[in-house]
């Protein structure tokens, strides 16, 4: 008997470091095309815990084989790429995406199979609604919006006009949100106008915008266009802020709207500037490995993967119906972006930051609760 037990456990060792000994988890991301720092630094953080949970034993004893696929930003390739991820690839769980109407795409899919799915950073309401196996790590627009509503007014800005992507349903969703809360704690929109991701002129929009006379302007855009869009806001004499929410989190904003952002205010899930042990550990390590500076989607993206293992290991199996059980039960695990407890519709509760910029920097302003 225990020489069986003893052989058993040679071969054992022998085959862990064969590659059929991983087990492979799925993510999708925009590697390219027009949000890429979104992918790129989510994909990043992902990289980090997976190094790290692997350096700590893997998965119940199992390397992770991070298998990546890049969506390119374009809608029609999250759902093909997530078939795939399930069918030929046979992952245990997938992490992503970014964008809300990404992760929208992919979530029937994921659930259909049976496979949990965890979003790190889409905060669009409909993205968990999907189904009992699609959870995120993040916190929801309705909150967002209601935090951007709730900062305009505590600045005593009480005449705001909106500027929606109408193609993403990050923008849409946020815009409602904070038209809600401003409008039933005393505040008026100006105006409402619109455009659609990958416009390069918002001349016409923004001139409707300055004819409302805003206190400040509501852009829940991403960071391409909203960079356009304060470059030639100010062209057109537009002095007013320009206010938004965590889709303008990106090196690339200032790249693109340069001195034109100077003094405007976003929404984000983390700052920088934290003196936390959690975010600077964090800042160090991502520096470290990928001598760059980590964003929002960074910390998402590696608190999405170390929530999944978190999640297997209190499962003690990778059986997606019994993660998904562990997922839900996910209580005050220490992430990089906060406490995440997932709550009964499988999001997580946490406090935004309010930046501004400054000096083509991101600089914190204050910290709003739930
Ligand atoms: N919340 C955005 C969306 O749902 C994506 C995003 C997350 C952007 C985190 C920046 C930082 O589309």
């Amino acid at each position: 008997m225990n020489l069986v037990k003893t052989l058993f456990a040679c071969l054992s060792l022998g085959s862990a470091a064969l590659a059929q000994d991983a087990v492979k988890v799925g993510e999708f991301a925009s590697m390219t095309g027009a949000t890429a720092t979104f992918g790129v630094s989510s994909h990043n953080g992902t990289t980090l815990a997976v190094e790290e949970i692997n350096a700590g034993g893997g998965l119940l004893g199992k390397k992770i084989n991070l298998v990546t696929e890049d969506d390119q930003s374009k809608a029609g390739q999250p759902a093909t790429i997530v078939r795939k991820l399930i069918s030929e690839d046979k992952v245990i769980a997938i992490l992503g995406e970014i964008a809300s109407s990404k992760s929208l795409e992919a979530a029937p899919i994921a659930q259909q199979n049976h496979v949990p799915m965890i979003s790190p950073g889409s905060t669009n309401q409909k993205v968990t609604e999907v189904g009992d196996y699609i959870f995120r790590v993040c916190f929801i627009d309705p909150f967002q919006g209601a935090v951007m509503a709730k900062f305009a007014i505590s600045r005593g800005w009480k005449r705001i006009a909106v500027l929606t992507d109408a193609k993403q349903d990050y923008s849409r969703g946020l815009a409602d949100a904070f038209r809600k809360y401003f409008t039933a704690h005393g505040g008026a929109i100006v105006k409402d106008q619109s455009y659609s991701s990958g416009d390069k002129d918002f001349r016409a929009e923004l001139t409707s915008v300055k004819a409302g006379h805003p206190d400040a302007v509501f852009v829940p855009g991403y960071y391409t266009e909203v960079g356009l869009i304060a470059r030639q806001a100010r062209q057109l004499g537009i002095k007013a802020p320009l206010l938004g929410g965590d889709g303008w989190d990106s090196e690339d904003l200032v790249q693109v709207g340069g001195e034109a952002l100077e003094g405007d205010f976003f929404s984000n899930h983390f700052s920088t500037q934290d003196k936390s042990p959690a975010v600077q550990t964090f800042l160090a390590k991502y520096r470290d490995r990928f001598h760059t500076e980590a964003d929002a989607m960074s910390a998402l993206g590696y608190d999405s993967a170390m929530v999944l293992a978190d999640a297997v290991k209190r499962a003690r199996s990778m059986d997606g119906a019994l993660v998904r059980d562990a997922l839900a039960a996910t209580k005050d695990y220490p992430g990089v972006t906060g406490r995440i407890t997932i709550d009964d519709k499988r999001n997580a509760t946490k406090p935004a930051v309010v930046l501004t910029i400054k000096d083509g920097k991101f600089q914190f302003v204050e910290s709003i609760a739930p």
